[in-house]
């Protein structure tokens, strides 16, 4: 049968679709084994059929996925020196320069704050928000670009990351505009279907010939390279084959693939992140019907099945790089809000302990405390199956040498309306299993801070909560020191600005970042062992399904001319560290020089 058939056929609801499992990229067809008689009961398909037809990789994105864009720049780029024009900071928010005549406040040095010798800061981005180049030099699709291709329901805008920031040729020169700043770490994420197009199998050289060129030019530059394994961009032949992260057979793909790329960059990377935030990508869970091998797994227990493998491949993965002689620090990214009761009544001391049990503490306690659940979350998960075994606790426990954190802002928690042990008992409860409720106003009726974009209705400029969130990170999951790996903003209503002067002063994401800079230093007045923190993001980028619209960027970037323009709050950022870094802020014009 011609391809374009079978594209057809494909499309039709009765077919399911499973991937081989010796990864060449074939595909078994199957037409249900049952179909429903007219009177409504299940009978016997008479013409139900399997077969296997052998694919290519373009003709698996093509059945999949579907067209996707290219960029018109479609070769790495060399960079260029960062014009000194562009290096000249904004009017300050709240310190003093510039030009005289002008007048503002005082503000003084505060002398008690300090980041010390060798704490580490940097921006970050991830594959497939900023890369691109879907389709370039072998890789492979993932679920993401069928979410943005074909369940394009779950997006605001319908964009895609085919061609993103086209990052995966202008890497270099996007190094080079933040060495100009002097910012002396940037955290990437490698796309796991680059390496492996069909996420085992046959590694892709010209792939890792890629991220070997990232990471050198960072290091070229000054820059630290810090690296994610998993970004979320799961290899689709992996979900379509057994349902990726919900089969434990996950955990020896994920194992393989870390192997190679410790095996490869190895020593250059002083931080590796293994998975990046398991609470997000595992509530993606059920995946949308229709686009995927269908798994039998009931859908409300998927995300947790999610999460139990991802502990499972993060710890291997931990194991391995020990092995292998890796010097870096290991760890994986966890995120959430600080949680703060909504009243002092027991009860909502009882739900927002449970907020943290089903959020944090479903990762940290395991790596960071003793191999297994807290015990609110052990009750839901051995309900459903989801228990480790001796080994496996022993496995897991201690697989972090550091904590990083994800922490954006912060929320109040509350227990449902009839009660937390109600809801416990009652599986029809719209909170079960958690059986805490949130909310973003506080108890005098206030917002808890000030609202980021209309698109990302999760986060407010909560920074005053920041320093209690470090101290309980401390105290709850010990570790050799908190890294906040991701924190930022989103200007509210950025997109709708259309003059570039206009976009580039971007107010409360400044007062964000310098708030939140101040909160960590005082932590670490008090004694909170903060060794680094990531700002997000680099650029502009694909805010998954909100699109390009929701703007995180401390660099804007033009989607016509592909441009970007330091924003005032890089600089307000970058300020906190020539304030009170120990270390000094050393920006750097020219590679080599
Ligand atoms: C197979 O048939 C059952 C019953 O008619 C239906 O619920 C199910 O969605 C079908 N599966 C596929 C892949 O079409
Ligand atoms: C997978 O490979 C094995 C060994 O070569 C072979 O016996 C088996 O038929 C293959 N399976 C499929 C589905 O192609
Ligand atoms: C429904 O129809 C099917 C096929 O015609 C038949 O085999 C089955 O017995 C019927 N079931 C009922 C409950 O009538
Ligand atoms: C790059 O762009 C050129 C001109 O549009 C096109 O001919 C070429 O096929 C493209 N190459 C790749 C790898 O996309
Ligand atoms: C997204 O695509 C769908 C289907 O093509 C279309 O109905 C919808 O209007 C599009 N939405 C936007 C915001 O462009
Ligand atoms: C909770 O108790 C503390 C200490 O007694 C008090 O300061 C605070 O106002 C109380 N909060 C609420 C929301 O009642
Ligand atoms: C887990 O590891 C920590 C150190 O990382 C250790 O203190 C603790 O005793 C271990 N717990 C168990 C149950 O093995
Ligand atoms: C959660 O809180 C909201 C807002 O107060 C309320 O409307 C909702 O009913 C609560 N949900 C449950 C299940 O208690
Ligand atoms: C983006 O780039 C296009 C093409 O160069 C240009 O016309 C437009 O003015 C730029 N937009 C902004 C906001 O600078
Ligand atoms: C200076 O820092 C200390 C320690 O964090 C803090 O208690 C104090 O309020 C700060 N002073 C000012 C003026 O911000």
């Amino acid at each position: 049968m011609k391809l374009s058939s079978w594209i057809a056929l494909l499309l039709s609801p009765s077919i399911s679709l499973a991937a081989d499992p010796n990864a060449t990229g074939s595909v078994i067809v199957q037409e249900n084994a049952t179909t429903t008689a007219s009177n409504g009961s299940s009978v016997a398909n008479p013409s139900a059929f399997a077969t296997t037809i052998s694919i290519d990789l373009k003709q698996y994105w093509d059945l999949f996925v579907g067209p996707v864009q290219t960029a018109t720049i479609n070769t790495t780029v060399e960079p260029t020196p960062v014009p000194t024009s562009e290096l000249i900071p904004p009017p300050p928010l709240y310190y003093a320069p510039f030009p005289t005549g002008h007048q503002s406040a005082l503000v003084t040095k505060n002398e008690s704050w300090k980041f010390p010798h060798g704490f580490y800061w940097g921006v970050a981005s991830a594959a497939y928000q900023v890369e691109g180049a879907a389709q370039a030099e072998g890789r492979g699709p993932s679920i993401w670009d069928v979410f943005t291709h074909r369940a394009t329901y779950l997006t605001l805008t319908n964009d895609t990351g085919d061609v993103g920031d086209n990052h995966y040729y202008l890497y270099k020169q996007d190094i080079a505009r933040i060495a100009a700043l002097g910012v002396p770490a940037y955290s990437i994420s490698i796309s796991w279907s680059r390496i492996f197009p069909y996420g085992r199998g046959q590694v892709n050289e010209l792939a890792l010939a890629h991220y070997d060129d990232v990471i050198n030019t960072c290091i070229q530059y000054g820059v630290k390279p810090l690296v994610t394994l998993y970004h979320w961009d799961l290899p689709l032949y992996l979900q379509n084959l057994y349902g990726g992260w919900l089969s434990e057979e996950i955990v020896d793909d994920f194992a393989a693939y870390a192997t190679v790329i410790f095996q490869r960059y190895g020593n250059k990377v002083s931080h590796w992140f293994t998975i990046n935030e398991p609470i997000v990508f595992c509530s993606e869970y059920p995946l949308p019907e229709g686009y995927f091998a269908d798994v039998t797994i009931p859908q409300k227990h998927q995300q947790y099945y999610c999460g139990h493998h991802a502990i499972l491949a993060h710890a291997k993965a931990y194991h391995i790089a020990k092995s292998l002689g890796i010097k870096g620090t290991v760890a994986f990214k966890n995120n959430g809000g600080y949680k703060i009761p909504l009243t002092n009544s027991s009860e909502d001391a009882l739900a927002t302990q449970r907020a943290w049990d089903f959020n944090e503490g479903w990762f940290s306690n395991p790596v960071y405390v003793d191999g297994d659940y807290p015990s609110t979350f052990k009750t839901w998960a051995s309900s459903i199956g989801l228990e480790f075994t001796q080994q496996e606790k022993s496995m897991i426990n201690g697989t972090a040498d550091i904590y990083a954190h994800d922490a954006y802002t912060s929320s109040f928690y509350y227990a449902p309306e009839v009660g937390v042990s109600a809801c416990v008992s009652d599986p029809t409860n719209t909170l079960y299993p958690g059986c805490f409720n949130s909310s973003n106003i506080g108890p005098t009726g206030w917002l808890i801070g000030a609202a980021s974009d209309q698109y990302s209705t999760w986060l407010q400029s909560a920074t005053d909560w920041v320093p209690a969130f470090l101290h309980y990170i401390q105290e709850t999951w010990p570790s050799g020191g908190i890294v906040v790996s991701e924190f930022g903003f989103s200007e509210p209503y950025e997109e709708l600005r259309t003059s570039l002067a206009d976009i580039v002063i971007d107010p409360i994401r400044s007062m964000y970042y310098r708030d939140y800079m101040q909160a960590i230093l005082i932590a670490i007045s008090e004694g909170v062992n903060v060794v680094g923190c990531i700002a997000w993001a680099i650029m502009d980028n694909l805010e998954w399904s909100s699109g390009y619209n929701t703007r995180f960027g401390l660099q804007y970037v033009n989607y016509t001319s592909f441009e970007r323009s330091y924003k005032a709050s890089f600089f307000e950022y970058v300020n906190a560290f020539k304030v009170y870094a120990e270390d000094p802020v050393v920006p750097i014009f020219v590679p080599g020089k």
